[in-house]
């Protein structure tokens, strides 16, 4: 349980390393490789513990640096022996991640066979993994749903395929690149996802001895080869945790300076920020974030798929827009389900109103079914402190910003799922002057 006693501005500087949802995924990427991979940046967050795990069950050797201070955040990952894992130890390693289902390409590749255990992640919709096994049959896996997992088979080497996703998934776009860069032939890529972390996933494929070429209209073109070598990579910096600590700087009227923050990837970010009232300033280091004083502005925003505002920047942003003088509305158009984090939100004082409708220029996926996608936000609400459970991490992380923000002191549990995806966080808001305290 942390304690938080709110009403400080955050000031400081905070440094964000490599980011989450590339870090995971080049590493699951050394398994294709002949040779050790060298990947660097990597933050210390409980999903790269996981995916460590996962690596080591299936015979992976994972080290840090030789130097144990771990400045550079890199890990050497060699897949020389790289075999079969038992399907308990599978099991008892995935926890709550979804990083298991990237396994799939890899494994079939190298060993002819993989098991993905039930999967877990943040429960901010259902989050099913059928574009997945769909994209693995097409290049020729055999896929059995069994009571534990999923059993999957490539009784020969696997074939390029043409695939066209119904919405440009990530984790699925990710699935075609790291299982088409070594399967026969060619594949063709249709309403591909085009995300930062997937084009430095590009990068680190490259690197490896893959060849793929990157259309303007969402179509990724992959022929594959024989074989992949390790590779040396810097992972490109977190964008998420990037605008979680402006959005702690926006809600909290302080100035936070974030260390290593790129501004090509937070240009969608950036916009809003401004329009709202918020204030930044771009330096060779990083990215300066501050309240500038004044009233905060209401806004209108729809969460979208690169290179629209990201849906993992929406739950800390709503803890800001609580502030804001006016209406604002969100809609949310990635996830069925990323506002459950806004109930603890109105006990604090918020004024959040959820609606089933699509309140947003475009109609998406969720529109008239029953799902709360859209929210209205009144403000600016003074936020009282509360007792609040962590819903999952983005939501997590937005609850100790609204505590931050709010008078009074909060209690706050759960926050284990917030190590998941915010490396050192406890330290980071001690620098950043918060009055926090594990009781
Ligand atoms: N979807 C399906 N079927 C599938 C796969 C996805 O219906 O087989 C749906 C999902 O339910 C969702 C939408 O497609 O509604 C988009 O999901 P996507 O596959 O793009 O998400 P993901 O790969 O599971 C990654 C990040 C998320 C981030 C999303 C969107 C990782 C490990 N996770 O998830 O990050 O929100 O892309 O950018 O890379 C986080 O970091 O907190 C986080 C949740």
């Amino acid at each position: 349980m942390l304690e938080v006693h709110g009403g400080t501005p955050l000031r400081g500087t905070v440094r964000v390393r490599g980011a989450k949802n590339l870090v995971s995924k080049a590493m699951v990427a050394s398994l294709l490789g002949d040779s050790p991979s060298v990947l660097r940046g990597v933050p210390r967050i409980r999903d790269v513990e996981v995916v460590t795990g996962l690596l080591e069950v299936h015979g992976v050797t994972v080290t840090s640096a030789p130097d144990a201070g771990y400045p550079d955040g890199e890990l050497i990952l060699d897949p020389a022996d790289v075999a079969q894992g038992s399907i308990v130890d599978i099991d008892a390693h995935a926890g709550s991640s979804r990083i298991p289902i990237l396994f799939c390409g890899p494994l079939l590749h190298r060993l002819g066979q993989a098991f993905i255990p039930d999967l877990g992640g943040c429960r901010i919709g259902d989050r099913p993994i059928d574009f997945h096994l769909d994209v693995l049959r097409r290049f020729g896996a055999t896929v059995d749903k069994t009571p534990g997992g999923i059993k999957l088979e490539a009784p020969q080497r696997l074939r390029g395929a043409k695939v066209e996703l119904p919405y440009p998934s990530v984790g699925t776009t990710e699935q075609v690149l790291l299982t088409a860069v070594r399967a026969e032939g060619i594949t063709e890529l249709k309403n591909a996802a085009i995300e930062p972390e997937i084009m430095d996933l590009i990068a680190v494929l490259q690197k490896m001895g893959a060849i793929i070429t990157v259309d303007t209209d969402r179509v990724i073109r992959i022929e594959g080869v024989d074989s992949l070598s390790g590779y040396v990579h810097r992972a490109l910096p977190d964008r998420i945790e990037t605008g979680s600590w402006a959005s702690a700087a926006l809600a909290t009227g302080g100035e936070i300076f974030v260390e290593g923050a790129n501004q090509p990837d937070m240009i969608t970010f950036l916009n809003v920020f401004r329009k709202i009232g918020g204030a930044f300033e771009v330096c060779e280091t990083g990215i300066r974030f501050c309240h500038p004083g004044g009233e905060l502005k209401s806004s209108v925003l729809e969460t979208d798929v690169h290179p629209g505002f990201m849906t993992d920047w929406q739950q800390p942003l709503v803890v800001a827009l609580t502030q804001a003088s006016g209406v604002s509305i969100i809609h949310e158009t990635v996830y069925e389900n990323r506002f459950g984090f806004t109930d603890a939100l109105n006990r604090m004082g918020a004024r959040i109103q959820l609606y089933r409708e699509c309140l947003g220029g475009t109609p998406c996926r969720f529109g008239r079914q029953n799902y709360q996608h859209s929210a209205v936000v009144s403000g600016p609400t003074t936020l009282h402190g509360a007792d609040i459970e962590v819903p999952d991490l983005r939501g997590g992380f937005s609850h100790l910003i609204a505590a931050l923000a709010a008078d009074g002191t909060s209690r706050v549990g759960g926050i284990e799922l917030i190590n998941r995806g915010y490396e050192d966080f406890l330290d980071k808001l001690a620098g950043l002057g918060a009055r926090v305290d594990m009781a």
